[in-house]
Formats: C-alpha cells, structure tokens, sequence
C-alpha cells in the first residue's frame, strides 16, 4: 500500500500520477492498476461506517442536476453520491474524491434474492442472486462507468470512448450524458444477417447520445481498434482495461458481503468474457481480507459459454499460455474470443481457489427460462452464472450445503430477442411459455382461464 493513490503497471511495477488520462503503462504497455493507502479505520471499524453509511443514504430523495451544471447544485450531487453502493465505499474505491465531482446516477444497491425454484433448478439450497441488472442502465457495467466518469471529468478529459457487446455502451452514454463529455462507441456490426449486440442495449446506446460506430468485425476487432486510437486520439477509453473501471466494479463484491452481515459466503460464480468482472471481485476480496473487513474470502467460479471459453481452457491447461478462439455463443454480451484481463483474472483463480467452467448455449437459456419464470429475470449471459452453478453442483466441486452467490450481470430486457426467439410457438425446450392468438370473444377467453386454472399450458 501507498501513501497516497497512484496507478501502477502489472507488468512493470512503474508508477503513474492517478489522475494520469493513459489508461495502459507508458513503458511498456502493460495493464494498470490503481492502489491506494490502506484505510485508517479497518476490521470492525469500518464495516460500521460502512453500515452506518448504508442506513443514511436516502435513495428515494437523489435525483439532482449534475454533469456540466454541477457547481451550483453541488449538494445535490454529494446526494447522488451518498446514496450509491459504489462510493458508499470510498475509502477502497477512490479515497480523498471530493463528493462534488462525482459523477453518480447513483447506481449499485442491487438486491440479494433468495428464489426457491431456482435454487431447486440449480441444485443447491443456499443459492443467493445478486441482482445487476437492477443498476440504473440494468447492467453491472455502472458500478465502473460512475469511476471512470469521475476520472474523465476531474482529469479534464475531452471525450470518453469504449468497444463494447452493448452494456459497456449503454452505461457509458448514460454516464458520459451526465457528465457532459461527448461519447464515442464501437460496437460489431450486424454479421449475415444477425445482430451481434442486443436490441435494448443498442436502443440505450443511440438514445442517451453516445456517437455509435458499427464495426465491420467482432467485439475483438472493436476493442483492438479503440485501444490502439484512444490515446493517439485524446479520447479516454474506459473499456475495463481502464483501471478506474474495475476499482467501481469491486463495489458488486463489498455489497455482497456487507448483505451477508459480513459472513463470507462459500462462492461467487459470474460469467466471464472479457475477464474486468472476474478481475475486480478477485480484487475486492484481496482488499476486504487486507482492510479486515473478512478473515477468508470465496471461492470464485468464472463461467464462459462453451463457444467462447478461452479462460475455461486456459484452466483446463492451468494457464500455461493464454488463449484465443473465434467467439460463437447466442449470449452477445460474452461473445468475447481473446479477453483482455487475463492475467489479472489468473491471478484470482489462483489466489481463490478458484474454477472456470462452461456451459452450453442450451443450459445457460434453460437457466435463464428458470430465473425468468421465478419473476426475477436476466438477460442470456447472466444466467451463465446459475447454469454455472448447476453445473459445478454436478461435477462435485459445489456441495449441496454450500452457500453460493450468483451474480446476474444484466436485465431481462436487454436481449428481447432472444426471449422471443425462446419463447415461440412450437419450440421444444423448457418452460417455453408462448403467446396465443384468441378471438375478440368471451368464449375464446372462458376457453383459456378453464385451461389455466385447470393447470394446462397456456392454449
Ligand atoms: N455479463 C454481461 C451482461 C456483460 O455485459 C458482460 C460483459 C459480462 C457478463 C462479462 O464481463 O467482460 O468483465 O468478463 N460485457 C462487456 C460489454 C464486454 O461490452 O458490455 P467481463
């Protein structure tokens, strides 16, 4: 730790003021990371800021100006930041931050939901959802984006651009809109026909503002593009390579444990493309263990679709060298062939104890039908995670008494195309629940409650 935050390289060990606009080591290239003096307050002390934080904030009561107009209305904006599940843990995300250049919808405060019938699918009795997709652009990427927008504007950034499978880009121009900096998105374009980022995220991209690029290539091909012109462009990427992405990203995992009264559960299990997720839980827990806000952390289980799982086979081989593939999986936001954490993510595997599995395309949208049906809902890539967890029931490693949170990363109504597609008519999977055409008569409705209350499918 250090006397004061400062970024530095992975892979060099060289140092960088923390307000510094690069976002990889000007030495070498490597990958940054911020580091900050270990909180004064530690162990119990400040879990009960922590909690006392938590009972003041006022979520209801948040919705201020800010962006370009925010002096003036800065109490407003120290509000918005109060109120956040993200700079409620300040002193590990962004310690000294003045309240009033945060820039803050505010966003995290997401639910730990306990469904039976999803346990029950899963295999596992003690099967907490930790609900993303409940942040106000519907994805977890907000718990980063409100970092790294507080980075751009305080460092006095010109514009703001990221390479995204569409929720990266949904919260940047969500965030970039409140902050006043014009955004510029790279996204792949429709392929043969497909779309390759999903329908809401597109529609949330164009209708907060950001300037939207459709690349002819991949989201590889994307995030190479914008790595290599954001700095020799002046635009501040904040894909999650950018270190201030993953400090708020940590948030996910310190809500987790704070929701648990401290007491650390068995696993985390989440799905994993481009690997910042699976980089900033690991880092979360490293910091909670170094602050004493836990004495042991969980084990953390990445999941990858198995037509993009370069990290699940990189674990098979216990990460000789790591890989790419050619990415194929109907869940888009993971549709990733060559992530650009992996180190990072190496490293949490090993220091956790922890697994990288896959699951198919087949189980993680049964898995979604089951979370979808319990009333809760997530978008396809989510659901990797409770597939994930059905899957590491069955191999052993999760055991029944367990206690397992999974994290879904994304709303439901990201990806209506998808859920569409599941749910037609004639469909052979499970719980399809399509819709019925009726005539415009009693008859025909009496028709359909007698079917329903009779417990028949639907038509
Ligand atoms: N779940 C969802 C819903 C995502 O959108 C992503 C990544 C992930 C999981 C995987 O997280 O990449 O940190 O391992 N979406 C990025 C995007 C790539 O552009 O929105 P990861």
């Amino acid at each position: 730790m250090t006397a004061v935050s400062l970024q530095r390289c992975d892979a060099c060990g060289a140092e960088f003021d923390a307000r510094a606009l690069h976002v990889q080591c000007t030495r070498c290239g490597g990958l940054l990371a911020l580091r900050h003096p270990l909180p004064i307050a530690r162990g119990v002390a400040l879990q009960a800021r922590f909690d006392d934080r938590l009972r003041a904030a006022a979520p209801g009561y948040v919705a201020g100006r800010q962006g370009a107009s925010h002096h003036g209305s800065a109490h407003l904006a120290d509000l918005s930041a109060r109120a956040s599940g993200v700079w409620r843990f300040r002193e590990l995300i962004l310690p000294g931050v003045d309240d009033a250049d945060v820039v803050s919808h505010p966003e995290g405060n997401t639910p730990l939901l306990h469904r039976p019938a999803v346990a029950r699918w899963a295999g596992v009795d003690d099967l907490l959802l930790k609900h993303d997709g409940h942040n106000p652009t519907g994805s977890f990427k907000d718990r980063g984006m409100t970092v790294a927008l507080t980075q751009a504007r305080r460092a006095g950034a010109r514009a703001v651009a990221c390479a995204s499978t569409g929720n990266t880009s949904a919260a940047l121009a969500a965030y970039a809109a409140l902050a006043g900096l014009p955004a510029l998105v790279l996204v792949p374009a429709p392929r043969a026909g497909a779309q390759q980022v999903a329908m809401g995220k597109l529609a949330q991209t164009l209708a907060y503002g950001a300037r939207t690029l459709l690349v002819r290539g991949d989201f590889d091909d994307c995030l190479r593009l914008v790595r290599e012109g954001a700095e020799r462009l002046g635009v501040y990427l904040v894909n999650s390579v950018n270190p201030y992405r993953i400090e708020g990203q940590k948030s996910v995992a310190f809500e987790i444990l704070q929701q648990l009264a401290w007491e650390v559960p068995d696993w985390i299990v989440l799905p994993a493309g481009n690997l910042g997720n699976t980089s900033a839980v690991g880092a979360a827990l490293r910091d909670a263990r170094a602050a004493g806000l836990v004495d042991r952390v969980p084990r953390v289980a990445s999941v990858q679709a198995e037509g993009a799982a370069p990290f699940a086979q990189g674990f098979q081989e216990n990460f000789a060298a790591p890989r790419r593939v050619r990415a194929e999986t109907v869940a888009t936001a993971i549709k990733i062939g060559d992530p650009a954490s992996w180190a990072r993510a190496v490293r949490v595997i090993r220091e956790t104890d922890g697994v990288v599995t896959t699951v198919s395309d087949a189980e993680l949208l049964e898995a979604k039908a089951a979370v979808d049906a319990a009333g809760v809902g997530c978008e396809p890539a989510s659901a990797a995670s409770v597939a994930g967890v059905r899957r590491l029931v069955r191999d052993g490693l999760v055991a029944p008494g367990d206690r397992v949170v999974a994290i879904l990363t994304g709303h439901v109504l990201k990806d209506p195309g998808v859920l569409l597609d599941y749910h037609r008519a004639g469909h052979d999977a499970p719980l399809v629940n399509a819709p019925a055409e009726v005539d415009a008569t009693l008859d025909a409705l009496a028709a359909v409650v007698d079917a329903l209350a009779a417990g028949a499918p639907s038509a």
